[in-house]
């Protein structure tokens, strides 16, 4: 008997098997569900889809599902237990967590709240096709499925460049698809106000408009000198009065009522954060009594201008502001700022002296923490917790604080806030600012992340609540530009968010987020396309030599050029390797179908013969490094001032004796030692950037402030020894490391074998 129900079963699951949709055709979730189960067979969207709401407070869930749903059938709503789909609430589940069961007969969806069923949702959408004109089928499945952590965010700037309402309910819609719950609105800075406040109408009719300022020239600048639309200030934003171009806009409070709506029908959480008591330039130049001297003694691109801590009006004006803002949103957090105030004010402002002396202060860490905590005192008495950046860890901070942490050269901040009790949100700018521009590392950097790491203990590790992608706004003027900056490195978000964190990888992450990325595509949304692979920037070859570059995404289509101009949509299309016999210049940039782009790589082809080697007299092991205390602009720029110490390295690396320093340049000196005639591939990955000259000539460019980034490139090196030059500046990073790359790709760790450099 025992035996016949195993055959049974084995029998079963093989059908299963073979009715499921294969495992290649899958839909690419993102975050990946703790469990998933296909079973055989599809639910077919039927034309008049019924929805049933098992109980009332699912309505606002079931209206944002049929949205949702729109471009497969019209759907209807009703309450009961019966319908096509049916969205019912188990009090048995934890707050967030779901489960959806889908059966050719029909759907069901089971939250331990609204927020669970929104979860459930999320991947039956994405158990859909993603194109309107895809076949509405749902395989069937049995999910199981909750997150690791509870903050799973993003926050975008809308001051240095403003997003209408329209652009926030894009945001918001496809943050719901990821199982993103928290929406931090950085809603106010030193370019724009942009949150109507009854009180002081003039924060937002006056502050919410500018004229064009550094950062709308250097947009306009790129989006010339890089063929690029997305860089262009929308007109939609300009108010043209005669000769007179204001830039600007903000959001009635009506507007953010239907924003915050919108949002909780998705489960998402929106976090105002207006931002104080510095990033306050644009209200005090219409307030200006509220700052320590007249805005006049300002320029007018002045940096995170402050609040004058002296005055009691001024708490009052804080007060009057926040009370407004607890009215519209209705969560528990709203976000303080706090972050990098310009104290020179304060320092030399009597009112702010007086109250530093009155209150004990000593400095203007202790006056912002004595203000932090007035204002904190009245969020408590309004039933809201205070979020602040992690600046708030110079001066006290109660454990009722989270912290923000997002300066990676603090890095004992989440150390220090959890010990504390704090709790802490995670957005390092390094893996986490999705402002910074992508590169060829970002998305295998982001996905690795350790977000708890062994330093922390179990207790400390409760208090980490989650994590979140940034965009500061500067040079974001588009909404084309801000979802090329969020994507895809949003979809990472939301899986180390959601999921356990050992079991985020990379590896795991990046087949779907590649196809994922085919589903951006078919609803029109913008994202970098990941960056090209396969090839060196600078190679060398003596006969002839054929290009490699390929794209990750196969949607994507490539074009190219051989004059060294950047590729438009008119150049030609790329579609495989070009033979060069002779030096060439290929610039490759990669389009989606829609015409829409972004970066491109130049890759120059070298005809050369060996390098000859030099003769030198004595030498010794190692390379010889010297260093520099001083913030450089780039690599060549280092020097030119007495060195702040020298030593003979082994290898290409940060000597210990010049760490220490936020900003430091070092030059490497010596020969390299090519053991046989060859071309040479090396790698060289560096935080911030580095520049390797061989024999006097540009073998890789790694230059500029970035973070840890590698860069390939080749010398064709005749046997013996070749003078080598490497730069390397350093502002917030501190790595550079130099390695060959042998012909399977793999990095061979250079050591004082391969180095020379003269004796004394
Ligand atoms: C920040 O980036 N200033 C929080
Ligand atoms: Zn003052």
């Amino acid at each position: 008997m025992k035996r016949t129900i195993t055959a049974v079963f084995i029998a079963a699951a093989a059908l299963c098997a073979c009715t499921g949709p294969a495992a290649e055709e899958r839909a690419a979730l993102i975050p990946q569900p703790c469990e998933i189960d296909y079973q055989a067979g599809f639910f077919t969207m039927p034309e008049g889809l019924e929805i049933a709401v098992a109980s009332r407070e699912l309505a606002p869930q079931a209206g944002y599902l049929t949205e949702a749903l729109a471009k497969y059938t019209d759907a209807s709503i009703s309450e009961g237990t019966s319908g096509d789909v049916v969205l019912a609430i188990d009090p048995a589940m934890e707050t967030e967590e779901y489960t959806l069961d889908v059966r050719r007969s029909g759907i069901r969806i089971s939250g331990g709240s609204c927020r669970g069923v929104v979860n459930g949702i999320a991947t039956l959408r994405q158990l859909l096709p993603a194109g309107a004109g895809g076949k509405a089928e749902v395989p069937c499945v049995k999910v199981s499925d909750r997150p690791a952590f509870g903050w799973r965010g993003a926050m975008l700037d809308v001051s240095r460049h403003f997003f209408d309402k329209g652009e926030i309910f894009r945001m918001l819609d496809q943050m719901a698809v990821l199982k993103l719950n928290k929406f931090h609105w950085h809603l106010t800075d030193d370019q724009g106000w942009r949150i109507e406040i009854k009180k002081y109408p003039d924060l937002t009719e006056k502050g919410g408009w500018r004229h064009f300022n550094k950062h709308d020239r250097i947009c306009m600048e790129r989006a010339e000198q890089q063929l690029n639309d997305d860089y262009l200030i929308p007109e939609k934003n300009l108010r043209i009065n005669g000769a007179d171009t204001l830039y600007g806009g903000f959001y009635t409070q009506e507007d953010i009522r239907e924003v915050v709506s919108y949002a909780a029908a998705r489960g998402i959480d929106v976090i105002p954060e207006i931002d104080m008591p510095g990033h306050f330039l644009q209200a005090i130049e219409y307030y200006p009594q509220m700052t320590c001297f007249k805005p006049e003694t300002w320029t007018s691109e002045a940096f995170s201008s402050p609040l004058c801590l002296g005055k009691d009006e001024v708490l009052e004006f804080c007060e009057d502001i926040w009370k407004e803002v607890f009215a519209l949103f209705p969560y528990k957090y709203v976000h303080i700022g706090g972050d990098e105030v310009n104290m020179t004010n304060w320092n030399r402002c009597p009112l702010c002296q007086a109250r530093m002396k009155k209150e004990g202060l000593a400095d203007g860490h202790a006056l912002q923490a004595w203000f932090t905590h007035r204002m904190q005192e009245f969020f408590e008495a309004n039933g809201k917790s205070m979020i602040g950046w992690d600046e708030l860890l110079q001066g006290e901070v109660t454990p009722s604080t989270t912290i923000m942490w997002w300066r990676p050269w603090m890095p004992d901040s989440v150390n220090e806030a959890t010990a504390l009790g704090c709790d802490v949100i995670l957005c390092p700018q390094s893996w986490f600012y999705f402002s910074l521009e992508e590169d060829s590392g970002s998305l295998e950097r982001t996905s690795n992340y350790d977000m708890l790491p062994d330093s922390l203990s179990a207790a400390q590790k409760q208090h980490v609540l989650g994590v979140q992608g940034n965009v500061w706004a500067e040079r974001v003027p588009s909404w084309s530009r801000a979802e090329y900056m969020f994507y895809p490195r949003l979809l990472i978000v939301a899986e180390k968010g959601w999921c356990e964190p050992g079991t985020v990888s990379f590896e795991s992450l990046r087949p779907r987020l590649y196809r994922y990325c085919e589903r951006l595509d078919e609803e029109g949304i913008n994202y970098r396309i990941p960056s090209l692979e396969n090839f060196h920037e600078f190679c060398v070859f003596t006969d002839s030599i054929s290009s490699t570059v390929t794209c990750p995404l196969p949607n994507a289509v490539l074009r190219y050029t051989l004059d060294g101009s950047i590729p438009v949509k008119e150049s030609p299309v790329y579609t495989g390797p070009i033979t060069f016999y002779d030096d060439a210049v290929l610039t490759v940039r990669a389009f989606h179908q829609d015409g829409r782009t972004g970066d491109w790589v130049r890759i120059c082809y070298d005809k050369c013969g060996y390098a000859s080697p030099v003769e030198v007299d004595r030498t010794e092991s190692g390379l010889q490094a010297e260093w520099y205390f001083k913030r450089f602009p780039g690599c060549d720029a280092v020097g030119g001032m007495a060195p702040s110490g020298s030593c003979t390295v082994d290898s290409v690396q940060f000597p210990q004796q010049a760490k220490g320093r936020r900003a430091t340049g070092i030059i490497f000196r010596g020969y390299f030692r090519a053991p046989e005639d060859g071309i040479y591939t090396f790698a060289l990955a560096s935080n911030d950037g580095s520049l390797l000259r061989i024999d006097n000539r540009l073998v890789i460019d790694n230059d500029g402030e970035h973070t840890l980034l590698e860069k390939t490139g080749q010398a064709a090196l005749s046997a013996g020894l070749h003078p080598l030059e490497l730069r390397y500046f350093d502002y917030n990073g501190g790595r550079v490391d130099l390695c060959l790359v042998d012909g399977d790709g793999n990095r061979i760790p250079l050591d004082g074998d391969w180095f020379c450099h003269d004796m004394e």
